[in-house]
């Protein structure tokens, strides 16, 4: 056989087996989701790809993408953090690699690394052009101790995130993460993706499935985080204002007293509704979170207000003269629906949700604004209301109709005492 014979064989035969690869890659099914990451620049994308093999029970191949400019990116397989299996990468020590960690989520709480699941980095994986790029096998991911993926569904319910803008390296599968700075929710169809193993390859044609992604950078809506939301929020923005007003600028205690008590029985629900939503769903149960015992203390302070306001007002009924604790009521209300406000912002960091944090806090300003006018002109009005029946208006008049009378105490002389809109007077009721 010729030399040349030999070069054109070997030539043919690469030929033949860059088709067939590139046959075979073809024909490696999968299901591709490409998201948003936290921005909305297309590099920051965080794209899933599962291929599930049919020739095996207990595992399945991906690639992922992320921005690497995240301390770490993840994706789960699972609808929520508890019970889902995790695949938590970042950069390896050396900083060259990623190290790719199986974790279970237990809850809203750092995800534990399991040694039941393991996972084979492939070629083609790193840190390229600032994203974290995984091409992997994993083995005894199929199920896990918490749940399972379902290979017949046509929407496996997923979940990715990523982590706070930064670096961490390690090659400590068990490294500590803190928590994301957002997540999202993502389906694929398991289905379609079963057939010849491999990772799947992702060009720049293919089709994003990412019909099923959810309402942006760490959106979702948790129906009973939101009812607990909405009371609070509406209890502290709306209903308490609206029960200060009853009693500084309408005067009226009966009404103060209805209002305040449908706002403190919405703080009660309210808060129950967040206290079961966080134990029925795992989100920090322990109730140490700086928002939830802020909001113990907040309960407390609402119901200890409410109680002073009522026992004051019987000793005012009986005895006629304002009762000294209602000077602690006087303290207490205000301070409580402050420090329910700070709380509501609290939660909306607790939930990062920054966006209800913003319309929060442009909405809070409003009602001090509205609130403020109202009591200040009620004030003026009161106080104009009140010169008229002055020594000096008095004098004035008779000045003008020509009339003699008592001399007037002068100004200066004690007789006459000089008003301001600050020391109103208090109602004591
Ligand atoms: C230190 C680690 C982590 C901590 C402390 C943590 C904490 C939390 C907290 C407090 C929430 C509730 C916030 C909200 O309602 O918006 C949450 C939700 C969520 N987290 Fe994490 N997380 C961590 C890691 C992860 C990882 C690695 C993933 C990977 C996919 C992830 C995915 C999610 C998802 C999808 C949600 C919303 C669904 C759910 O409520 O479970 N988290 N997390
Ligand atoms: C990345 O996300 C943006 C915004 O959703 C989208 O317009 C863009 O096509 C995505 N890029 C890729 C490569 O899919
Ligand atoms: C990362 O590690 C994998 C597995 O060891 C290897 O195949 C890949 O080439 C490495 N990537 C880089 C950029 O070194
Ligand atoms: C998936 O469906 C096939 C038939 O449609 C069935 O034989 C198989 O047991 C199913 N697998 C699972 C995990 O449900
Ligand atoms: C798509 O990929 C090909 C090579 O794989 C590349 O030449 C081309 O520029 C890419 N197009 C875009 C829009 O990124």
């Amino acid at each position: 056989m010729s030399s040349l014979h030999q070069a054109r064989l070997r030539a043919l035969f690469t030929v033949f087996m860059t088709a067939f690869s590139l046959a075979a890659q073809a024909a490696v099914p999968a299901s591709t989701y490409v998201g948003m990451g936290s921005s909305s620049d297309a590099k920051d994308n965080v794209t899933v790809s599962v291929n599930v093999p049919s020739d095996s029970t207990d595992s399945l191949f991906y690639h992922f993408s992320a921005p690497s400019a995240q301390t770490w990116a993840a994706f789960g397989i699972g609808s929520q953090m508890k019970g889902a299996l995790i695949f938590v990468m970042y950069a390896s020590e050396d900083g060259s690699n990623v190290t790719v960690s199986p974790r279970l989520g237990e809850g809203h709480v750092m995800p534990q690394h399991t040694s039941s699941v393991t996972v084979d980095v492939l070629s083609g994986s790193g840190i390229v052009d600032g994203s974290f790029v995984v091409n992997a096998k994993c083995t005894g991911c199929r199920s896990w101790s918490g749940g399972s993926a379902d290979v017949n569904s046509s929407s496996q319910d997923m979940i990715w995130a990523l982590g706070p803008s930064g670096t961490l390296k390690s090659d400590d599968t068990s490294a500590t993460i803190s928590q994301h700075e957002g997540y999202n929710f993502f389906n694929l169809n398991l289905k379609e993706a079963t057939g010849t193993g491999g990772v799947p390859s992702i060009s720049n044609s293919t089709t994003a499935d990412n019909s099923n992604d959810g309402s942006g950078f760490g959106g979702h809506i948790n129906p009973g985080v939101a009812f607990h939301a909405f009371l609070m929020v509406a209890a502290f923005l709306v209903v308490f204002p609206t029960g200060y007003l009853a009693l500084r600028v309408l005067e009226r205690v009966w009404l103060h007293w209805g209002i305040q008590s449908f706002a403190l029985l919405m703080v009660c629900v309210g808060s129950a509704a967040g206290i079961g939503v966080s134990i029925r769903q795992q989100l920090t149960p322990s109730l140490k979170s700086g928002h939830q015992v802020l909001g113990l203390v907040v309960l407390t302070l609402v119901l200890t207000t409410w109680t002073v306001g009522l026992v004051g007002h019987r000793i005012y009924k009986k005895t006629g003269a304002p009762a000294k604790i209602m000077k602690g009521h006087r303290v207490l209300g205000p301070s409580t629906i402050l420090l329910g406000l700070v709380n509501c912002f609290v939660g909306f960091h607790f939930a990062s949700n920054n966006h209800g944090m913003i319309v929060f806090g442009i909405a809070m300003l409003l009602m001090f604004i509205i609130v403020g006018s109202l009591t200040f002109f009620k004030r003026r009005q009161k106080m104009r209301k009140g010169a008229m029946n002055t020594p000096a208006a008095f004098n004035f008049r008779e000045g003008e109709s020509g009339n003699a009378g008592p001399p007037p105490p002068l100004y200066g002389e004690g007789g006459i005492p000089l008003q301001s809109y600050a020391n109103t007077p208090p109602v004591y009721r």
